[in-house]
């Protein structure tokens, strides 16, 4: 892809690893400097370090707890401060904790809430005066999931953070438009390979849900693609990295599906 970004500065929750660390790479890879945010600050030196060494750009670790206004407050203020300016903001830190109705611990859905939903929230709340004030708009990128247009069953939580996502998403693009701010949603399928998400607890939790033993997890969610494969973390980098682009100028207040058709059944 014919995609620069070089000057622009790049914000990206939860890049210390997974999807985000996956998306800060094709950033610095198409010339941008990236704030690699993250509650795990250790995770998210080591990723700028090979960032910087692999793409000669300039990347800030910067701890963030998106659950608290005080914690992004104050990375928004560093990242301003290293880089003078932000240009985009992709809001990607995300936990995925599954069980059923019943038995939903009231603890995991807060949890999950206050960091997949408010969490994106008080992060665009800390960035957004910043990119208005820049008088050169801006783009955010959210990344939510195949979940939050279609729920999926013993995840109430996390089909209630992504529908609220791609929901909270159309409100920002009318909200921020006289200030030339875009703002989309990446849908992606199944991650198996490199996310925490598909972590061994999470593939217990799909096997109990399924009704299958464990091992057959991964095949049963592949089954369901029609380009039978999962998803890449390049997969979604790929479409995040378009949107942001000026290749996308065009497009706000959408959200779109990376799944291999999973969801076109
Ligand atoms: N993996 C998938 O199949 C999949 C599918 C669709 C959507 N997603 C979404 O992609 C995003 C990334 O997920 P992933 O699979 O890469 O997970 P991951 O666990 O690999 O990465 C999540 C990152 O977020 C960070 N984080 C967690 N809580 C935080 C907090 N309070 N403040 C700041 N950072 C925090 C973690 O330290 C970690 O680096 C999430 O929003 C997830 O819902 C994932």
């Amino acid at each position: 892809m014919d995609i620069r970004f070089d000057g622009k500065t790049i914000l990206v929750t939860g890049s210390a690893s997974g999807i985000g660390r996956g998306i800060a790479t094709e950033f610095a890879a198409s010339g941008g400097n990236v704030a690699v945010a993250d509650i795990n600050l250790e995770g998210a030196r080591k990723t700028a370090a090979e960032l910087e060494s692999a793409h000669g750009i300039r990347a800030l670790p910067v701890h963030a707890d998106v659950t608290r206004k005080a914690s992004v407050q104050d990375m928004s203020a560093r990242v301003m401060e290293r880089f003078g300016r932000i240009d985009v903001l992709i809001n990607n830190a995300g936990v995925t904790l599954s069980y059923p109705l019943v038995e939903f611990p009231e603890d995991k859905w807060d949890l999950t809430l206050g960091i997949n939903l408010k969490g994106y929230f008080l992060v665009a709340q800390a960035v957004v005066p910043h990119l208005i004030a820049g008088g050169r708009g801006g783009v955010i990128v959210n990344i939510a999931s195949k979940t939050g247009l279609r729920g999926s069953a013993d995840n109430s939580a996390y089909s209630a953070s992504k529908g609220g996502v791609v929901i909270m998403s159309q409100g920002w693009c009318r909200e921020f438009a006289k200030h030339q701010i875009r703002v989309n949603c990446v849908c992606p399928g199944n991650v198996l390979y490199g996310s925490g998400s598909w972590s061994d607890e999470y593939k217990r939790a799909c096997a109990r849900k399924l009704g299958i033993p464990v091992e057959d997890v991964e095949k049963f969610y592949i089954d369901q693609v029609p380009l039978k494969r999962p998803c890449s973390i390049q997969d979604v980098a790929n479409l995040a990295v378009f949107l942001a682009s000026d290749r996308a100028a065009y497009i706000t207040g959408c959200a779109y599906l990376v799944d291999g058709g999973q969801e076109m059944r």
